[in-house]
Order: C-alpha cells, then structure tokens, then sequence
C-alpha cells in the first residue's frame, strides 16, 4: 500500500492541511507555532492528533524526513525567541505563500502546541520506514508542519515496516496463500470525543486496519467500563476475520467463549447476532438442549470417565448428603487398567475384566436413573458360565444386553451375591461393583434403603445420548475447517460451566501444541474470553490452563483476545506480554496508572478518563510503535449480513 505513491513521503504531506511551523524541537519533543486561521481551515487541531513536520523543502530535496508528531497540550510560545518573533511578523505581513491565502492579517491569532515526537519518516530504497525517534533535532526547527487527513493519514496509521511485511509474507507463504495476509478494518481514526470537525467529513476518515500478522497467534487485550464497547469490538473482529479470512481463503477458527449468550443470541439493542450474520459458519453449543444449538455435553455411556466427573461435580455443587456408598461411588476411578503396570499378562487380564464389569454396573446405574442409552447401544461385559448359570441363564452379557436386561442382571447378581462370593466367582465382585449394585438396588451393605440411582436422576439433561464424538473433539474439527464455534455459558449450572469450559480450551491447547510439537503447521485458533479476569487474574497460577494458554498459545498459533472491566485484575506477566491492546473508557487513576506504564498510553490518561464515548477506543498493536486514537465501528448485523450472503435471495433465470 505505501509503496503504491512514487514518491510516498510526499503523498504525506496535504498543502491544504498546513497549520503552521515547528520553532522548538528537541529528542522529545517540539513545539509548534499555529493560527487559529490555520487550524480552522485543516479542520481543527484536536488533543492527541498526528502531526507531521518536514524539514527543509520536503517536496523535493533528496534528504528528506518528516518527523511524526502527537499532540499532546497548549505550549506557550517562547516569544522572546528572536525567530518565534520574526516568523510572526512575516506571516502577519505576507500575502503569498502556502498558509496564509486568504487570511487577513486579523485572523492571526497565533498559539503554541506541545507536541510528543513519536518517530521519523524517511525513504530507503524507496520505501517508506518510520524510525522511532528523531535523529537529529537542529534542522527540525522552521520545518512546516501539517496535520494528516484521508490517505496520508490511514498511510500512518497502517503503516508496517518492510521487516514486518516480509514475515506477514513469509507467513502467508507457510499457508499456501498466494498474496499478502489480510489486515482487518476494524475502525476509523478519531482524536477526541467531539469530533464534529474532525470527522465531520466520512470520505476523509482514516481507516485503521489490525495486520492478521499482529493479531494472529497473539494475544489482545480489550479494556474498558461497562457498556464503552468491549463486546462489539470483539464481535467486530470475528466478523472482519471471518469475512477477511473468506476472501483470502484462509482458514481461522474463532471460538467465543459467550458468558451472556450475546453472540450466539439477537439482542434487542443490535437487532442480531454473529449466529445470525454467519449461520452456515457458526456452530453454537449450549449445556442445556435448545433448537439451534449443539449440546456442549458428553455422552454418559460412552464418555465414562468424564461423565463421572460430571457427576461428581454436580453432586458436589449441589451438597447432596453422602453415604458411605454415594461416597465411594464420587472417589471412584473409571481409567482403564494399563498393561505396563502389570506383572503378569493373567493379571491385567483380570483387571481388565473387573474394570469391564465396573463399568457394566455404573451403565447400569445411570440407566436405571433414566439416561437415555445411545440409539442401538447395548451394555457389555464378560462373564463365564459358572457366573451366568447363577444369575440368569437365558442371556449371556457378553453378546450385549439392554438397559432394562442390564439392571436386572446386576441387581439379580447382588441379591444373590454371598453365593457368588463364595462359588466360582469368589472375587468376580469388587468392592466398586458391589457399591454400583448397591446404588442400583437402593440397600446398601446392611440392606438399609439409601435412595441410590435416584441421586443421580436431577441431572441426566447434562447426557447427551446421541453424541458420538468428544465435544472437543469436535469443537476443534469445526476450528480446524475454519468456523466460529459459540459456547453459550449463559445457562447450565454454573461449576460445569467453568470445568467444561476449560476441558475444550485445555484440548484446543494440547492438539495444537501436539500439532507444533511434532513439527506439523496448527491451525490458526482464536479464542475469545470475556470477563477475563476470573481466568487470568493476578492471583491465578500460571500453570493452569488459561494463563498456559496465554503464555505459551502463540507457539501452537493460538490467539488469545480477553476482554475485561480492569486492567489492574490481570496478571502482570500475561499484560506484559500482550501485544495489541485496546482500551476505551477507564473511569479511575488506579486503572489509567495500570495502563500507563505500557508504550505511551500516558497521553491518552486524560482522554481516557473524560471520554466515555462507546467505542471510541485508543489502540496499541503490535505493529505499530505508538497508540492510535479509533472510534471501533459498530457491529452492524444487517450490513453484515449482506456482505456475507451478497447472493442470498437474489436469483437470475
Ligand atoms: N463502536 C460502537 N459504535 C456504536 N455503538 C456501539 C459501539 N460499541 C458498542 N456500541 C453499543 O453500546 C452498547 C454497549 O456495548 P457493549 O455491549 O459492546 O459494551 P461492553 O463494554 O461489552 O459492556 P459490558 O461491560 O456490559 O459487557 C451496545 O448497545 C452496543 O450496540
Ligand atoms: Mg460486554
């Protein structure tokens, strides 16, 4: 893009955006001499706009640079400088000249500005580079100095060094893509809250892009009070992803971790949804069965272990009373028996039969209570003849036996299990199968009534009997091809929420390192969290998952985008190494000290804490050296809509 001008530094520069002259300049800093005339006519000078200042004749000399300026207060004027002086004398006499057409002596109303200088435009080889600071400050006094708008502007704002386009290109070669990696328009430049000069023209508003290369596999913070935006920026970049990705054939799988339902739902404010806008691309999971969305739960029947520890949690969570049975059955293990950990191949045999029946009688169990067997299933398990002829001749368990066959086995077996202990079967029951025959039964070892099965009945909506598949597993297929997977949090119990919420996170982050690990190329995987500080607060160890995931998801081409109320909640090791940050209203000098201490966010303290504009947002990303001041755009359903399904409903005979 910047390199499309002959000659793209002086396409910075705008003849009828000039606003006056640089008449101090130091490494830091400068000041510069404007009018109100001037400023009037460039549209208005507001707090933190971009300035530029060439030095000498920069339409023409060969050793040209433009320094890049940040407005950031009133200067006064140092008037008893001899040059200040003779400057304004001249302008308040000179008829000619780029500034002062039109202006009468009496619109000459001259003022100072503090400017931060952020960094040097210059040419090398042709192209455009931005160095970030100034080299030398002597010449720069005297130089003109112009405030940027339309192109000139969205050219410094966008502006990435060549060393970064050359690894965005050796990225998209990695993925087989033929162009350049997407950048993302996610909004336009605006300096401050009234913003009627300024932006009041919407063909000359900068565009501001975020480079795939510095959003991709990193990770971005979203900061702000309530209602300032933070949802709508993020469904603002899953649509600009998605439909970017699209164009450029690009496969990114997004997952939005929705603790509200807002994504996957309309809302009467936004009249839509992401679901909504991308229906073919979007998978939406819930907890609890619902038209439209996939259940994020296991199968009971053929998930064992991980049922039960749904169970276990529930039961839990709900402070059911324990007996002694409901208490060996929560600390029961349901892993299968592995052969190394044998001494003998008989050993691990019978281990793997008792493990087998275990597992018969648990299938058992939650049949009894209701759980819908997976369509065609059948339990299974070995038993030798001795054993059968005992309990029930007619069917042998080995050949598969219903849910109603199945109880009535094993409760036929517990009834007569002093028999069985002391025939053929003398340890053919173990201590976890018998606890499991209790539970079916309802009498525990003394034959006392406990309400066994019917514990585990309040919760059978978390079965998902006709799942086949891991949840995870499938959730990641759906990333790996591309999609956005919504896990809807906003309903189901709220433990479960949090434990499946990490299973899916842990599995995405255990593939795709695996995937990286073995040499292999991960999918590019973008997870979005809200509320993040409950997950990486500055209290979490950082060994748990969501904070492994956001030290270390980069390596396995994991972004992480979070988004939360405070800045000061989060981890300091996880702030420090975010990349792009995204801040709109703060309302306190606790949270602005926070955030001041990264790049120059300090100059933003004060808009930030007045400002509390909705989506007006001052952005740091990876590529660019400074803060950009940008009003995010709004998240426009219906407009999206369009642009996703152009041909929806348009047929041509
Ligand atoms: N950039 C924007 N332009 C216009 N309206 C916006 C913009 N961003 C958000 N809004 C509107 O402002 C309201 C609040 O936005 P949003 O829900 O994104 O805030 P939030 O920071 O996520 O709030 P919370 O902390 O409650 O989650 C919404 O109705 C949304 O449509
Ligand atoms: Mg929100």
């Amino acid at each position: 893009m910047q390199n499309s001008n002959p000659d793209p530094l002086a396409a910075l520069l705008q003849a009828e955006q000039f606003i006056g002259w640089t008449c101090q300049v130091d490494y830091e800093k400068a000041v510069v001499l404007t009018s109100d005339f001037w400023k009037a006519r460039a549209k208005g000078v507001p707090l933190n706009c971009f300035l530029l200042a060439a030095a000498g004749n920069a339409h023409a000399a060969a050793e040209r640079e433009i320094l890049l300026l940040r407005v950031i207060g009133a200067a006064l004027l140092p008037l008893e400088d001899k040059q200040v002086q003779a400057k304004i004398e001249k302008f308040k006499t000179c008829k000619t000249g780029v500034a002062v057409a039109g202006a009468g002596p009496e619109d000459f109303q001259f003022g100072g500005l503090q400017c931060r200088i952020l960094g040097t435009f210059y040419l090398q080889n042709g192209r455009l580079r931005l160095g970030s600071d100034v080299e030398s400050f002597a010449h720069a006094a005297g130089a003109e100095v112009y405030r940027p708008t339309g192109a000139a502007l969205e050219a410094i704002v966008n502006y990435v060094s060549p060393e970064r386009i050359a690894a965005a290109a050796e990225e998209a070669r990695r993925l087989g893509l033929a162009g350049e990696l997407p950048r993302f328009p996610i909004g336009t430049v605006r300096y401050s809250s009234t913003d009627r000069q300024h932006r009041g023209d919407v063909a000359e508003r900068a565009v501001f892009r975020l480079n795939a290369v510095d959003f991709l596999a990193r990770r971005t913070a979203v900061f702000g009070m309530t209602r300032t935006g933070k949802s709508n920026t993020v469904k603002q970049l899953v649509s600009v992803v998605m439909r970017t990705s699209q164009e450029f054939g690009l496969k990114i799988g997004q997952v939005i971790y929705d603790l509200n339902g807002e994504y996957a739902n309309a809302n009467q404010q936004d009249k839509g949804s992401i679901a909504g806008v991308f229906p073919r691309d979007t998978i939406r999971y819930r907890m609890i069965p619902t038209p439209g969305f996939e259940l994020i739960l296991n199968n009971f029947f053929t998930q064992i272990s991980e049922g039960h520890t749904t169970l276990k949690g529930l039961i839990e969570a709900n402070k059911i009373f324990r007996s002694a049975d409901l208490e060996a059955f929560l600390s029961m293990d349901f892993t299968a028996p592995n052969k190394e950990d044998y001494n003998s191949e008989a050993e691990y045999q019978r281990q793997s039969g008792i493990h087998q029946r275990k597992i018969a009688a648990y299938q058992a169990v939650l049949a009894r209570a209701g759980y819908e067997l997976p369509a065609g299933f059948k339990i299974t398990f070995e038993a030798g003849a001795g054993i059968r002829n005992k309990v029930n001749p007619s069917v042998d368990p080995a050949n598969g036996l219903t849910a109603s066959q199945a109880c009535e086995w094993f409760q036929l077996a517990r009834q007569i299990q002093d028999e069985l202990m002391t025939g053929t079967g003398a340890d053919w029951i173990d201590p976890d199968t018998n606890v499991l025959m209790n539970l079916l039964l309802q009498r525990n070892d003394q034959g006392a009534y406990i309400p066994g099965f019917r514990l585990l009945q309040p919760f059978k909506d978390y079965h998902a009997p006709n799942r086949t598949t891991d949840v995870c597993d499938e959730i990641y297929q759906h990333l790996k091809s591309g999609k956005i997977v919504i896990l809807d949090l906003s309903v189901g119990d709220p433990v479960q929420r949090e434990r499946l919420g990490k299973r899916i996170a842990r599995h995405i982050f255990l593939n795709s390192m695996a995937a990286f690990n073995s040499g292999g190329h991960p999918p590019h995987v973008v997870i979005y969290v809200e509320e993040a500080h409950n997950i990486i607060g500055r209290h979490e160890a950082l060994t748990e998952i969501w904070p492994t995931i956001a030290k270390e998801g980069a390596k396995a081409r994991i972004a992480t985008v979070y988004a939360t109320q405070e800045v000061s909640s989060i981890h300091p090791n996880i702030l420090s190494n975010t990349e792009n940050i995204l801040v709109s209203h703060l309302n306190n000098e606790n949270e602005i000290g926070e955030l001041a201490k990264y790049y120059d966010f300090r100059d933003f303290s004060h808009s930030i804490i007045r400002a509390q504009d909705v989506g007006f947002t001052r952005v740091k990303t990876l590529s660019n050296p400074f803060v950009i001041p940008v009003q995010i755009d709004k998240f426009d359903p219906e407009k999206e809509r369009q642009r996703a399904q152009p041909a929806a409903g348009v047929i041509t005979v």
